[in-house]
């Protein structure tokens, strides 16, 4: 079976054609982001206007790359929560019009739970991931932990108190004068530092199974101020980053150390949760989960503890459409339809 999926939570649009739940016939997507870089986050408003103007366009070459024809669709499934409003709507009255217009029925997805099904997709080693599992999502948006029982009975173990992890990211890359999103660069320029160099408090929260990022990226913004210094050195290389005031190898060291404190936490609370509910195979999604030392240290420490970690391939730990359209057909299959055309 096709299923067309849609995706506009946030600032991409995006629109993916994938057969019987794995294999991605297509994946296009459109970001806004070069529009919010200037004022260093996304503007619902941007967002959601380019959206209205991308939209048809992205699914028409979606299925048209996919080489099938719409009425060859058995289903559209399509993001409906969490998400910024008007991003949202424009996505779900674009899927009710086709499904609509063309009687094809339509299915609401939750977009956490979709990036928790991103690693079911074309993966190598997906096929060894058996229900129950544990789901770590480390989002701009989200930082939550699921105990994931099937995809109709995922419950949540616990989440963030303030900051996401990604959001996080972008705030202290915004500190140090990295652009957005920060994920990406902090990334780049902590392979340069030593991440023992500072202690980052990365706080602990009264549920062992929360997460709490606020309290590092003052502490970052505390120890920056302290940092910056009057004569510029490192020119050429921080002419890449940002123009903050700052030895290259210092905020390199930050970057480093403040990734490696965040990591360690994801890593703790991780297995924890694992511990907990007894349970060896752990999920991976969202944006943080493109981070290749997240992906290395949180392997390395599931071999340690005998839990099995899956990834996302890269390109879908972003928010895309073919993880909305896999779990569309998973749910489908469960007979969980949202709306259907009578
Ligand atoms: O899942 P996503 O595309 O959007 C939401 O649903 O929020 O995640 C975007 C987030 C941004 O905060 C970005 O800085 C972060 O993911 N991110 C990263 C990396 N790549 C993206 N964070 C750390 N390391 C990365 N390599
Ligand atoms: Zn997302």
């Amino acid at each position: 079976m096709y299923v067309l999926g849609i995706e506009t939570s946030c600032d991409e649009t995006s629109a993916s054609v994938v057969e019987n739940g794995r294999q991605i016939l297509s994946c296009q997507t459109s970001s806004s982001i070069k529009f919010h870089k200037k004022y260093g986050g996304i503007v619902p408003e941007i967002a959601s206007r380019m959206q209205l103007e991308t939209i048809t366009m992205v699914s028409d070459s979606a299925i048209k790359e996919a080489k099938i024809r719409l009425k060859d669709i058995g289903l559209i499934s399509v993001t409906n929560e969490p998400g910024l409003l008007g991003s949202l709507l424009v996505g779900i009255s674009f899927a009710k019009a086709v499904s609509f217009g063309a009687d094809i029925p339509l299915l609401g997805i939750n977009h956490l739970h979709s990036h928790i099904y991103a690693a079911f997709l074309q993966h190598l080693n997906n096929k060894h991931i058996s229900l129950p599992f544990i789901a770590l999502i480390v989002s701009g948006g989200h930082t939550s932990l699921f105990y994931v029982r099937d995809f109709d009975k995922i419950s949540i173990l616990g989440s963030t108190l303030d900051d996401a992890c990604g959001e996080a990211f972008d705030k202290v890359a915004k500190i140090m004068g990295l652009d957005y999103p920060g994920g990406p660069y902090i990334e780049k320029l902590a392979k340069d530092g030593n991440p023992k160099k500072i202690k980052f408090p990365c706080s602990d929260t009264d549920a062992h199974l929360n997460f709490s990022f606020s309290g590092i990226k003052t502490a970052v913004l505390y120890y920056v101020n302290k940092s910056m210094v009057h004569s510029p050195q490192s020119i050429d290389k921080r002419k890449n980053y940002g123009l903050l005031t700052m030895d290259y190898g210092l905020l390199c060291d930050i970057a480093a150390s403040f990734q490696e404190a965040v990591i360690n936490t994801l890593i703790k609370k991780s297995l924890l949760a694992c511990k907990t509910k007894k349970i060896n195979q752990l999920i991976v999604g969202g944006g943080v989960a493109a981070n290749n030392r997240l992906r290395e240290k949180l392997s390395e420490a599931g071999k340690t503890n005998n839990i099995q970690v899956f990834f996302p391939a890269k390109e879908f730990c972003m928010d895309n459409a073919a993880m909305v359209a896999g779990l569309g057909y998973r749910l489908f299959k469960k007979n969980r339809l949202y709306c259907k055309k009578s």
